[in-house]
């Protein structure tokens, strides 16, 4: 099978790390990729969100299936209009990836379809937004409406703080468009973790639980990003607890999508808050998250291209049962100094001499390029994510860490808690 996958960060490497493993991957192509992916890969410099281009690529070098990496080309129809010129694609149309592309809209399908989820309200002015908040409640999660790159999310711990964050969304546009119209949500108290799941438009195979760590420095502290690392399994969901999800949180969503004739296919992703009341539903992302899958594909023991295949053709039910090998992942990013505010590039990595794919530590690239003299620099944002496997989180934390310190670059940036949650450690004081 000759496979194009499109993106080019963290994600992406790890995808095309696990594709090139299988036994029926033939040529693979990334657009437009990085250092890592031009290890294992083609590199090609198209646009993610250009599907004519995409499009005359696949004919060109005659592609049996596109993995979409990231969310943008997925909202923009790119899946839709490779699919419309006969391949077969991972990866959601443009109305799937409506429940990423719009909060307000994903709100409504979870209503439709009986999800469990916060109570809220979607408005469009500060005056509906102040009646809304009589019933939603006067702390809230004050969500701009379309994609705001992972800053659309205020926590308002009281009203005054709420009808803030409202006026600058849908007034200032501090968002631009994407906060025209914002989502009030009660706010939920709880562990949050991530279910991710292959979708096939019926079928629904969920993969491991994991954990992301979305605060820029230790102790979860500092701004959002878009992860500085992740775990899995997450171990306070065994194996019964993520059926029970996949169960009232995923499968309801892909039955409602059906009814609406618009069959989902390609990864479903539930940010979940696991609440005193059971499970909540806080976002849908309809691809796989990024450091998520340098945990996820690594834990995966089953071929990973034979079940993307099989879901992007609607056949995942007739795969076997996902296999997982035993352990633990956990992957720690290694960011630019600047991250997540600039892009520092151009800067020499150190101590990528050796293979990328170590046996028990995986070096998945994310903003790096391929420099002078063909050695990898780096290309902004998160840098890389280095994964270690183990018998048990403990192990596969170790394991990180010690290959992330063969590695560095100038200003180079990470956390020295992940897993903190899944070990129960106590956090460090942050060191400056
Ligand atoms: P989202 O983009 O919807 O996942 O929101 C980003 C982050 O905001 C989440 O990862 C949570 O940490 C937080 N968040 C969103 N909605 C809520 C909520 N209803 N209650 C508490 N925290 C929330
Ligand atoms: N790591 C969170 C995401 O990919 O959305």
């Amino acid at each position: 099978m000759n496979v194009l996958i499109i993106g080019g960060g963290g994600r992406e490497h790890a995808i095309a790390w696990a594709v090139s493993r299988s036994p029926s991957c033939g040529d693979l192509w990334v657009a437009r990729g990085n250092a890592g992916t031009a290890r294992i890969a083609r590199n090609v410099d198209l646009r993610e969100t250009d599907a004519a281009a995409i499009a005359s690529l696949c004919r060109r070098e005659s592609i049996d299936l596109v993995v979409v990496g990231p969310e943008a080309p997925l909202v923009a129809g790119v899946a839709d209009a490779l699919r419309a010129d006969g391949t077969a694609v991972f990866g959601p149309g443009a109305e799937g990836a409506r429940l990423e592309g719009s909060k307000a809209h994903a709100k409504e399908v979870m209503e439709a379809a009986g999800i469990p989820t916060a109570r809220g309200a979607t408005v469009g002015s500060v005056t509906e937004a102040a009646k809304a908040l009589s019933w939603v409640g006067e702390r809230v999660a004050v969500k701009a409406d379309g994609l705001a790159a992972g800053k659309g999310v205020v926590m308002a711990p009281d009203r005054e703080t709420a009808i803030a964050a409202v006026k600058a969304a849908v007034e200032d546009r501090v968002f631009g468009d994407a906060g025209a119209r914002v989502v009030l949500e009660e706010w939920l108290e709880g562990e949050e973790v991530s279910i991710i799941a292959l979708v096939d438009g019926e079928e629904v195979r969920p993969l491991v639980p994991s954990q992301d760590h979305k605060r820029a420095y230790d102790g979860d502290e500092g701004p959002n990003t878009g992860g500085m690392g992740a775990y899995a399994p997450y171990p306070g969901l065994d194996a019964a607890a993520v059926e029970s999800v996949a169960e009232t949180c995923l499968r309801p969503l892909v039955r409602e999508l059906d009814r609406r004739g618009t069959p989902f296919r390609g990864v479903l992703y539930a940010g979940l808050m696991l609440t005193a009341d059971g499970p909540r539903v806080l976002e849908y992302n309809v691809r796989f998250g990024d450091p998520e899958t340098q945990v996820l594909l690594p834990m995966l023991a089953s071929d990973a291209l034979e079940l993307f295949a099989a879901t992007a053709r609607g056949e995942l039910a007739q795969c076997e049962p996902l296999r997982f090998r035993p352990g633990a992942a956990l992957t720690v990013v290694a960011a630019a100094a600047d991250y997540p505010a600039g892009s520092a590039r151009g800067d020499v990595i150190s101590g990528l001499d050796g293979p990328d794919d170590r046996g028990d530590a995986l070096v998945f690239h994310g903003g790096t390029r391929v420099g002078e003299g063909e050695r990898p620099e780096t290309n902004g944002g998160r840098v890389l994510a280095v994964t270690g496997l183990g018998p048990s989180l403990a192990a596969a934390r170790d394991r990180a860490y010690e290959a992330l310190a063969g590695i560095s670059f100038p200003g180079m940036r990470w956390r020295t808690d992940i897993g903190h949650r899944g070990l129960g450690a106590r956090v460090a004081a942050r060191e400056e």
